[in-house]
């Protein structure tokens, strides 16, 4: 047999595992969330969640890949036999999200280059949907839009490149670039926006803590939500990442690094952007809850109309879309490597095969967001994928290993066997009572929502 491959040291499994959860959910998810869901009030939930589900599941998840050293579907059927479907599931989740990131990171490339001079004039808005997208044949499959069908192509060819050198040559080596470079620019960013005129106003508005919501059901949920979503956990990949680590090391120790580090840059990318907001709203005379937006919106049609106000926007434009684009391709490396290293082993074949088919059939179906009315495909499957396919997938994990295969006392063994910090109640209590109720009640509330 093959041996398994091995990251080269320590530091670069954990900047790979940082690369796969920074992303652009740090970036253009986490500001609003936090802003929409009580301010600094959001971040009692947030930390919250944090310490109940999110490292406690990295901290799972990592014993996992470490201890049965496979990719998911195989790790979680040496668990027990039945269970190996909760691996392919995860994949699944994976897969489909490997179709439409890599188009977010396409559009991002043209934005960093449209940001040289401003290219995308007075009316963002219509030249994103317009100009750019050409949506307004919405819904109409069948013509291309050139202007994302190049930079898509780059995108795959890099994903490629990279997930072809392997594990160390390949993931490690362009995590090792991407992530430090990515935290340079970042933080260039963030003192460019915190000294804009009207940045204290942003940052007062996205602190100011509004308590009457933390008793709101939906601020739990949302917070759970964006724990899971930004550290990557239910995805299969911190799993098939650590599965790569040597005999010897504190998984634990690195799940609380991961984890940190990830939420560090969620806080930094608060700052950055109701820093860039308070600007605007103080540019135009405008409320600051009339400015705000999240996710596409935000990046692709109010950050450009911003960026064109700006001292230097060029440099600002470009540096923060570069930040997209770094942040997106080490989370799309991490996705893809999941189902990569799943058909390797399912079917014994080499990894180049499995990339080629894996990665293969994940280019193709890519291509049908670089369509006309590919947005709405866009935000369609997104919205599926995040309501329904993360949370579940999260309730299948933990139900199946603390429930029915009772294996926390196990796990626990094998990660207390080789880490300074030793796992206590806290750990099987968060594992065994509280991630479950509480992912139990997200899909109920998401299905209520859904249904009315
Ligand atoms: N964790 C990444 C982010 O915050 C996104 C991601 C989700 C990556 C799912 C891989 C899988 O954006």
């Amino acid at each position: 047999m093959e041996k398994r491959s091995q990251w080269g040291t320590r530091l670069g499994f954990l900047l790979a595992a940082i690369g796969s959860a920074v992303g652009l959910g740090n970036i253009w998810r986490f500001p609003t969330t936090a802003f929409e869901n009580g301010g600094g009030a959001f971040f009692v939930p947030y930390l919250f969640a944090l310490l109940t589900a999110g490292i406690p599941l990295l901290i799972m998840e990592y014993t996992i890949g470490h201890k049965y050293r496979s990719s998911a579907p195989r790790s979680f059927s040496k668990i027990s036999k039945g269970m190996e479907w909760i691996g392919w599931w995860q994949i699944l989740i994976s897969f489909v999200i490997s179709t439409y990131y890599p188009i977010i990171i396409a559009w991002s490339i043209m934005y960093a280059y449209f940001s040289i001079g401003t290219k995308w004039g007075e009316d963002t808005t219509a030249f994103f949907t317009g100009d750019f997208l050409n949506v307004e044949a919405a819904g109409t499959f069948g013509s291309m839009v050139p202007s994302v069908l190049i930079p898509l192509l780059f995108v795959w060819v890099f994903v490629f490149f990279f997930l072809g050198r392997g594990v160390k040559k390949g993931i490690e080596f362009a995590n090792r670039i991407f992530i430090p470079t990515l935290f340079i620019i970042f933080i260039l960013i963030v003192i460019r926006a915190v000294t804009l005129p009207g940045a204290l106003e942003g940052l007062d508005a996205f602190f100011k803590p509004d308590w009457s919501r933390i008793t709101e059901g939906s601020v739990w949920i949302a917070a759970y939500g964006q724990i899971f979503f930004s550290l990557s956990i239910a995805f299969a990949i911190m799993l098939t990442y650590s599965s790569y680590l040597p005999k010897k090391s504190d998984i634990t120790n690195n799940a609380f690094i991961t984890g940190f580090a990830n939420s560090s840059f969620e806080l930094l990318a608060g700052i950055g952007v109701f820093a860039v907001l308070g600007f605007m709203a103080s540019q135009s005379s405008q409320p600051i809850e009339d400015v705000v937006a999240g996710g596409v919106g935000l990046a692709f049609m109010v950050f450009p109309e911003i960026i064109s106000q700006m001292p230097g926007s060029s440099l600002f434009g470009f540096l923060f879309f570069a930040s997209l684009v770094l942040a997106g391709i080490t989370s799309m490396i991490s996705i893809s490597e999941t189902y990569i290293a799943a058909l390797q082993e399912k079917f014994s074949i080499s990894r180049g095969k499995a990339l080629l088919i894996g990665g293969g059939l994940a280019f193709i179906a890519s291509l049908f967001y670089a369509n006309q009315g590919g947005l709405n495909l866009l935000d369609t499957v997104d919205h599926f994928i995040n309501n329904y396919g993360v949370a579940l997938a999260g309730l299948f994990e933990v139900v199946a290993i603390a429930w029915f295969a009772r294996s926390l006392k196990d796990l626990q063994a094998h990660a207390d066997s080789i880490s300074d910090i030793k796992l206590g109640t806290w750990w099987r209590l968060s594992l065994g009572l509280i991630t479950p109720i509480v992912l139990g009640y997200m899909m109920l509330q998401n299905l209520k929502l859904e249904l009315q």
